[in-house]
């Protein structure tokens, strides 16, 4: 077990970014300016605007290069717990999960790259069980909705029908929001390894990629074009489906399978009854491939990276933020086939608004409510890790909502 007595309870790395400057805003509105937090960025004159845009100017600073990693020690060596927003993780991630494992430093950070995640838990699973680090992926909207969704209806089931469901589906009812620079050069960089790795493509199909044991076997989690009986309604793919559902039977084998071991989970975008349903899911499901398609491409992706896509450090407007909202619907069935459905909304658009309200509580319970002896170090999911907890801050804090309805 490694042991440091850190100034800073928090660091934000990637502070300069657009999900990281969302990020310190509400931070400041939480926590104020008191000493226990810090920012950390490359750039000592972008760290210099940000503190002067937030009106924080005493705000500690700290520079830091993913290139660097004498940066990250000195980094690690000053806080208990990093939040990293700097992405794509595939490209820039690793080498701070490294010493956040080697330090025993607490880590969370927003990534879905489900063949990253892989990875690193491969490469530094047994530092971090040693160093005491818990490391913690996907604490965005990807995937805390979706994990916590899924962590409160087994509770409601429980409660109400003295057991867990086997099968739990997730329905996007609606949302609203847009895509940043970051989110898009993530996207862009899975679609270029996959296509240029038929391992990861295969690794890319198996739901249990991110499990401890693959033993188990589940239908794919990809729903096509169909009408869902149960939601009265046609379902189109849903794009965050790959990652959340992994994270959803991670967290199931982490929790000692207390979902069981026969458990199923899916998410879909839900898009109305009728012909016009029918008409907008396959509009989305081609839209989806046709995306993929150009961006596997490297003349279509050239167009789209100098086109269309958001540069890194741009995004949604502060209005489309605050305009932005979500709502999922978990549907749930026992064994014997009683249901239950639960309602789980944020109040800002899922991709930054909502998603740095939700990073900034993940680091802050990580700080505050998990010391060392609560938690063993290694590489958690968010339910996994933070359970009842974070819900409660959440709801509190984060505009998020969850019910039975
Ligand atoms: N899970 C979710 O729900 C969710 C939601 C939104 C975003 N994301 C992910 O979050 C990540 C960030 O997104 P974003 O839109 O904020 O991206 P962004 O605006 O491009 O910000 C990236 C940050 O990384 C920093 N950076 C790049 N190279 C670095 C290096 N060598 N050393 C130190 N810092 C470096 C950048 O610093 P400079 O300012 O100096 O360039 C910037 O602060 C992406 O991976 C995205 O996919 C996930």
């Amino acid at each position: 077990m490694v042991h440091h007595t850190p100034r800073y309870d928090l660091v934000i790395f990637g502070a300069t970014g657009f999900v990281g400057r969302i990020l310190c805003r509400y931070l400041l509105e939480q926590v104020g300016v008191n000493g226990s937090w810090a920012i950390a960025s490359r750039s000592e004159a972008k760290l210099n605007a940000l503190v002067s845009d937030l009106g924080a100017s005493s705000l500690p600073q700290i520079i830091a290069d993913v290139t660097d990693e004498d940066s990250l020690r000195d980094l690690c060596a000053q806080t208990q717990v990093v939040i990293s927003t700097v992405g794509p993780y595939a490209l820039y991630g690793e080498p701070l999960v490294k010493i956040c494992a080697e330090t025993g430093t607490d880590y969370c950070d927003l990534t879905g790259e489900p063949q990253w995640i892989r990875r690193m838990i491969q490469r530094y699973s047994a530092t971090a069980e040693q160093s005491g680090a818990r490391i913690i992926h996907c604490c965005g909207f990807d995937s805390i909705p979706s994990d916590f969704g899924v962590y409160y209806l087994q509770q409601q089931a429980k409660q109400r029908f003295g057991q867990v469901c086997d099968r739990i589906k997730m329905r996007v009812k609606a949302a609203q929001g847009g895509v940043s620079g970051g989110t898009a050069a993530s996207g862009i960089n899975l679609v270029k390894e996959a296509s240029a790795d038929p391992a990861l493509r295969q690794e890319l199909d198996n739901p249990y990629s991110l499990c401890p044991s693959q033993s188990l076997k589940h239908p794919p989690t990809l729903v096509p074009v169909q009408y869902d009986p149960d939601f009265q309604g046609w379902v189109s793919p849903f794009v965050m489906a790959a990652i959340n559902t992994r994270i959803v039977l991670r967290s199931n084998a982490l929790l000692e399978y207390a979902y069981g071991k026969r458990f199923q989970y899916d998410e879909a975008v839900l898009t109305g009854p009728n012909a016009i349903g029918w008409l907008a899911a396959q509009g989305l499901s081609v839209g989806l491939g046709g995306m993929a398609a150009a961006m596997a491409f490297s003349p279509t992706r050239w167009l789209l990276e100098n086109t269309l896509i958001p540069k890194s450090g741009e995004g949604p407007s502060q209005t489309a933020q605050e305009q932005g909202f979500y709502d999922l619907r978990f549907w749930g069935t026992t064994a014997e086939g009683q249901t239950i459905q639960v309602k789980v909304t944020g109040d800002r658009d899922p991709g930054y608004g909502s998603t740095a309200k939700i990073l900034g509580q993940a680091g802050l319970c990580l700080a505050e409510d998990f010391p060392p002896s609560a938690k063993a170090g290694g590489f958690w999911t968010p339910a996994s890790m933070f359970g009842d907890v974070l819900i409660e801050r959440l709801v509190k804090a984060a505009g998020l909502t969850f019910e039975v309805c």
